[in-house]
């Protein structure tokens, strides 16, 4: 494919009499010119209808490519242009429009036309190069919107919050050099989202000849400005675009004094020796306009950091920007921090431009608690607690059981009573059976206490209540079983129950124990009964589950009942065997003939010969 430029080329090397046959390649220009590609520096914007301008790229860097002496070599500068969707490289045609000015090419003014990628070539007869640059020419309507395409950065300008200024376009003064009659400008505003033209909608800011004065300035005015410049000059409207990014700062009103806010003057740090110690400071550092310089450094004995040991560092934080005043931390580290170092003097201080503060540090080593062995005991001593609490809890019977088997007394040495319990029952056959066959059976033969059943171990022949009164006076223990019939009125039970009552109240040395045999309704209850319950324990019989003798209501019972020791000294066993022998012995006489022996335990020998006459 031959271009143009190969044509040329052709035309070149055939002039210089080098190879024909080179230059007739598929590429003829390739070993004859070195090409760079396209330009790594990016693409180059226009708008459309302003003045641009291509550098090529090649004298970027000057090292390589110098162009006064590439000049002297004998080197010539050629532009062509590779126009969008063409794969064809085209010579330029120079116009007024299209002007050449040393490495440099001119658009005065870029036209939407001239988008393209552009290739400057350097050459003498014996060597080139090329390189490529891209030229995007924008659509004004594109791109106005929010963003003008500005050929150079923003200036950045500062104006105090309540205050005012007047914002000149920058350049404006070579413009009015190069125009032929006084150039105009026109302001733009973006602030994002939004994006004004002048006039923008408050009376705060307003354009006075080429100038935008504002008169109060506000936090959102802060953004960037733009103002195009439009000249006149050979009877051609030219223009260019500048901006402006504006930033409020604080009013200068304010004092602009530096402070220390931490350390305060009471605050007192804690150190740990063989630590790393770390000591914060907090400055405000105020913004000085035009004088922006500010720091914030510690000493240690009047010494900067750097005549430190390596243990010192320091790391330096903006904590906070509000209008360009700081509010900078510095913290000082302080590696295996030492004895010695307590000794010493910290000092943080600020400084602007305005002002200059300081404040000292002080220090003060911790007292080392030994917190984890604290802890483990208070935890260890917890848990013990809780464990005793769930163990009391479960087992409160076993240990009340236990304690008194160890340090219990035996009412039987303290007290001349003849019988451990007196149960009191409603002679119904089933109250009557779990006395007899239950209650009876277990408290004597297996527990080992002496036990009044008044239908067994009266007298026939006696006056009812005053053998009541006075077995009820000789027992220990009341046991009452509560049903629903007990202590009917006039029954013998009711009786029990008075005597039971009263001699508790008089003489004391009788305890009543409620055994809830079937749950009862408290309604149920006569009124004896009723009031004294309060005061009286209950224990409940729960069917097959209190048969054994370690279930809980034995437990109960045995708790409520006289101490009574099972204990391996012989004496007291074979006493207490002995005595169960005869109430057996007893009760046995008793029960197969009302008018038997008489129980050993009976004292009142008148009552006997009574009851047997
Ligand atoms: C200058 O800017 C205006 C407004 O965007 C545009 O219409 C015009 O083409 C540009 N160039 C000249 C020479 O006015
Ligand atoms: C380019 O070369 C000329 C003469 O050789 C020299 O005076 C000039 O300083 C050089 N420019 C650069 C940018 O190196
Ligand atoms: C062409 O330029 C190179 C260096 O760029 C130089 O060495 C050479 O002498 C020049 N050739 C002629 C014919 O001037
Ligand atoms: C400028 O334009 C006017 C008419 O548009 C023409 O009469 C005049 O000759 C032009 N001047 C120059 C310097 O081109
Ligand atoms: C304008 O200035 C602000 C604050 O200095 C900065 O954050 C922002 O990036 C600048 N905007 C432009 C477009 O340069």
């Amino acid at each position: 494919m031959a271009t143009f430029i190969s044509a040329l080329v052709f035309l070149l090397a055939v002039m210089g009499g080098t190879s024909p046959a080179a230059s007739q390649s598929s590429a003829p220009t390739e070993p004859m010119c070195y090409d760079w590609g396209e330009s790594s520096e990016g693409a180059v914007s226009v708008v459309e209808g302003e003045v641009g301008w291509l550098s090529c790229p090649l004298f970027s860097h000057p090292s390589v490519y110098n162009y006064t002496s590439t000049q002297s070599a004998g080197h010539n500068l050629f532009w062509y242009r590779l126009p969008e969707g063409h794969d064809l490289e085209q010579p330029i045609t120079y116009s007024s429009r299209l002007s050449k000015d040393r490495e440099r090419l001119f658009l005065q003014p870029a036209a939407a036309a001239d988008t393209g990628q552009y290739i400057c070539m350097l050459r003498n007869k014996s060597s080139c190069s090329k390189i490529a640059i891209r030229l995007k020419v924008l659509r004004p309507d594109d791109v106005v919107k929010c963003a003008l395409p500005v050929a150079v950065a923003p200036i950045e300008d500062l104006i105090p919050l309540q205050e005012g200024k007047t914002l000149d376009c920058p350049d404006l003064q070579d413009a009015t050099k190069m125009s032929e009659s006084a150039p105009k400008v026109q302001w733009y505003f973006v602030a994002h989202p939004v994006c004004d033209w002048y006039p923008f909608w408050d009376s705060d800011r307003e354009q006075k000849g080429n100038s935008l004065q504002v008169h109060l300035m506000m936090e959102q005015y802060q953004g960037l400005y733009y103002c195009r410049v439009q000249y006149q000059r050979r009877n051609q409207t030219l223009n260019f675009t500048r901006s402006i990014n504006v930033t409020a700062i604080l009013p200068l009103s304010l004092p602009k004094e530096p402070s220390i806010m931490n350390p305060t003057h009471d605050q007192i740090f804690t150190v740990k020796t063989g630590t790393e110690v770390r000591l914060v400071c907090r400055g405000q550092l105020p913004f000085v306009l035009d004088k922006p310089w500010r720091e914030i450094w510690w000493t240690v004995d009047g010494k900067t950091l750097d005549k430190l040991p390596d243990r010192f560092t320091q790391i330096n934080r903006v904590v906070r920007d509000h209008f360009r005043d700081l509010t900078i931390e510095n913290i000082l580290v302080i590696q295996d921090f030492q004895s010695k170092d307590l000794k010493r003097e910290f000092y943080c201080s600020v400084k602007n431009e305005r002002g200059f503060d300081t404040r000292r540090a002080q220090l003060e080593e911790e007292v080392s608690l030994p917190t984890v062995e604290l802890g483990c005991g208070l935890g260890v001593t917890l848990l013990l607690m809780l464990i005793l609490f769930v163990v009391y809890h479960v087992f409160w019977l076993e240990l009340l059981l236990l304690y008194r088997s160890w340090f219990g007394t035996d009412e039987r040495h303290t007290d001349d009573k003849e019988f451990d319990v007196y149960i009191s029952y409603a002679r119904n056959s089933e109250e009557e059976q779990f006395v007899l066959l239950t209650l009876r059976r277990v408290l004597e033969n297996e527990l080992g206490y002496s036990v009044c059943i008044f239908d067994r171990d009266s007298l026939p022949g006696g006056t009812i209540t005053d053998e009541t009164l006075s077995f009820v006076a000789r027992s220990r223990r009341l046991l009452v079983v509560v049903s629903p019939g007990y202590a009917s009125q006039g029954s013998q039970a009711l009786l029990e129950l008075k005597a039971g009552i009263d001699t508790m109240a008089l003489a004391g040395h009788l305890r009543v124990i409620l055994v809830q045999y079937k749950p009862v309704r408290r309604k149920g209850w006569v009124r004896e009964l009723r009031r004294a319950r309060v005061a009286l324990a209950l224990v409940r019989w729960q069917g097959d589950k209190s048969r054994e003798l370690s279930s809980r209501f034995w437990k109960r019972l045995r708790v409520e009942l006289p101490v009574r020791r099972v204990s391996s000294r012989g004496e007291d066993e074979e006493e207490s065997s002995k005595e169960v022998a005869l109430m057996r012995l007893h009760s046995q006489n008793s029960t197969n003939s009302q008018t038997g022996l008489i129980s050993n335990t009976v004292k009142d020998p008148q009552k006997v010969l009574n009851s047997a006459a």
